[in-house]
């Protein structure tokens, strides 16, 4: 007797443990954390990754970095959340992927808005949940600011280097996204989806 209750014993906890891996639904407020966690992962990530490139093979070579790891990432962040990353703009260089919806175009308004009136744009962000649907939707902006690194290939035409304007124009003959000033908001990483 004694030695069942033992073994019944073992059964529950085994059992136990194996329910506690399961995934159990998250509140908005962890998924919001995470999501701004990721937001901070990717901008890091790819900040590292563009100043690397950038001061060890110059800035045309860098353009890669924006061409195919930035895109590369957001997917890779997307598959390992099950969300919808992005990176967003007003000015797209390209339309494809970068184009805002008309609740992005409405935050990155605000975000200039906030930025002209004083506040730091690397401080901003914004939250949405969409409660009126069964499952509800989550939405999540953090803004990206022009930093002086991002001129080289945002800016101006004096703050683009010739070599790099020409490979720009080549890839992106409907670019939009020159011309910004260090401040400014350059754009967003946006995220989506249903919480639980
Ligand atoms: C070496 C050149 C280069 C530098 C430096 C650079 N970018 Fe870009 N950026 C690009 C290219 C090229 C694209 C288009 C990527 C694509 O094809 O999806 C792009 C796209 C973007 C997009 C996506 C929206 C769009 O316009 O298509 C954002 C947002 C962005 N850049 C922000 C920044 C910020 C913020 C910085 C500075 C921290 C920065 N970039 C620095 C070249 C650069």
């Amino acid at each position: 007797m004694k030695q069942k209750l033992c073994l019944m014993t073992v059964l529950i906890l085994l059992f136990n443990s194996g329910i506690s891996h399961t995934k159990e639904p998250i509140s908005n407020e962890v998924l919001i954390g995470n999501m701004q966690s990721a937001a901070l992962k990717f901008m890091k990530s790819l900040g590292k990754t563009l100043q690397t490139a950038m001061s060890t093979n110059g800035p045309e070579a860098a353009i890669q970095v924006c061409e195919t790891v930035a895109p590369n990432l957001a997917n890779q962040l997307s598959k390992e959340t099950g969300w919808k990353i992005s990176r967003v703009s007003l000015k797209v260089r390209n339309p494809l992927i970068g184009t805002a919806d008309l609740w992005e175009q409405q935050q990155l308004r605000q975000f200039s808005a906030r930025v002209l009136s004083g506040e730091a744009g690397r401080n901003l962000e914004v939250i949405f949940v969409d409660s009126r649907s069964e499952t509800n939707i989550v939405r999540y902006m953090k803004a990206l600011p022009t930093a002086p690194i991002c001129l080289t290939c945002h800016g101006s035409e004096n703050d683009i280097p010739k070599e790099v304007a020409k490979t720009l124009n080549r890839l992106y003959p409907f670019d939009k996204a020159k011309g910004y000033k260090a401040g400014e908001i350059r754009g967003a990483i946006s995220i989506q989806t249903r919480s639980q």
